[in-house]
């Protein structure tokens, strides 16, 4: 921690995947194995996400996006609903709501974890409620026994988007086995990369449907046609969409998958060094873990006071890239000041907009080295003297 940096250090990206020997052989067998669209390597990753999380049916598509996107739509979401969830988020479920013809309603987020809270939610329930979609902010969970029993309660669809919990738990329940509908990404910063990529799952029936919209709404997959069925023995029982996850994507995401255990171990590790070294710096909040809570670690977010520290966190993002090159990120924009959704009258958020004025992302994955590590702590801290 005492070390001097020299001057010109290899910047540290902000995020970088950790890619190994077997994910490029996994790639390298699809390759040569002629078959390159969802098939089996696809229908692997189902599998392992249907087992680890005991849900009834998981389907690979695109995005984590596309993911949200079909949840909505399979679920019958539509004009003239109202979907309640966070602002404090990326703009993907809020503008698939909007897609389906639903209206986001934005509540506000506990100050210490970031998280849509069930008390909030619950206050904003109207007549026009159809569904509740949460977001576990970082990583860790948000209250999902108290979600459930709210949504069933009123009778609405629960939908977590669980982009930043692939490999997360709270009170021995994964993150996305207790919502209706669960979407994850794959993408290229998320905890199991695969350049892009995401994944449905939940309810049979829920989960069926969206993989009807997800091919075109053929009753049967390519994998499934080829070599069994005359190509040309399909019917589209519902006008669909080509959400599909590839067999390449799939190879890599599989291997990604499978080694989440060994990855969230090395990011909690590097999360605990952060959050002893930098615990006590006047205005920096280290990350709140709630008891129970086996925290995903995406991200390691840090709220920056500037009425109690010396800098405010912009100037801190750009200390650390200009003397340090180092990189950080902001999580996030909130969406209810982002285009579309400007001029939509909102409830206040005050915490979701200071919680945007001072959070930042500091780097925190596995293919960071204990010295990158130390480089982290040694520049905050530095800016802290
Ligand atoms: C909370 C959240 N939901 C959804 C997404 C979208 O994921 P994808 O890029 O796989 O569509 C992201 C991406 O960063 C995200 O942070």
């Amino acid at each position: 921690m005492s070390r001097t940096l020299m001057p010109g250090a290899a910047p540290l990206p902000w995020n970088r995947p950790l890619i190994g020997e077997d994910e490029i052989a996994e790639v390298l067998d699809t390759l040569r194995s002629g078959w390159l669209t969802h098939g089996p390597k696809a229908t692997r990753l189902e599998h392992a996400v249907r087992e680890r999380l005991g849900v009834e049916d998981a389907f690979a598509v695109t995005s984590c996006t596309a993911a949200l996107h079909l949840a909505f739509l399979a679920a019958g979401i539509g004009a003239g609903h109202e979907v309640i969830a966070p602002s404090l988020t990326f703009c993907a479920a809020p503008n698939a709501i909007l897609h389906v013809g639903a209206r986001p309603v934005f509540v506000d987020i506990d100050p210490a974890t970031l998280n849509m809270t069930p008390q909030a939610a619950q206050a904003a329930i109207t007549p026009r409620t159809r569904a509740i979609a949460v977001m576990h902010y970082g990583g860790q969970m948000c209250d999902m026994r108290a979600f459930r029993r709210l949504a069933d309660r009123h009778g609405l669809l629960l939908v977590e988007d669980a982009a930043h919990a692939l490999h997360a738990s709270r009170d021995g329940v994964p993150a996305g086995s207790t919502a209706d509908l669960s979407t994850f990404s794959f993408y290229a910063n998320k905890v199991a990369a695969a350049g892009e990529g995401g994944l449905l799952a939940g309810r049979g029936e829920l989960v069926h449907q969206a993989r009807l919209l997800g091919r075109h709404g053929i009753d049967s997959s390519a994998w499934q046609r080829h070599g069994k069925r005359n190509t040309a023995d399909y019917e589209v029982t519902v006008p669909g969409l080509k959400y599909v996850m590839s067999d390449l994507t799939a190879a890599l995401a599989g291997v990604q998958y499978d080694r989440l255990e060994e990855f969230t171990r090395r990011r909690a590790d590097i999360a605990a060094a952060y959050t002893s070294a930098l615990t006590g710096l006047p205005g920096l909040s280290t990350p709140v873990v709630l008891p129970g809570v086996e925290h995903g670690w995406f991200l390691y977010a840090v709220l920056i006071d500037p009425a109690a520290a010396p800098l405010d966190r912009d100037q801190v993002a750009a200390a650390l890239l200009e003397r340090h090159q180092i990189s950080t990120s902001v999580h996030f924009k909130p969406v209810h000041l982002l285009g579309p959704y400007r001029d939509m009258a909102h409830r206040p958020l005050p915490v979701t907009e200071m919680a945007a004025a001072r959070q930042l992302s500091l780097p925190c994955y596995p293919a960071m080295t204990d010295q990158d590590v130390d480089r982290v702590i040694h520049a905050v801290r530095q800016l802290w003297t």
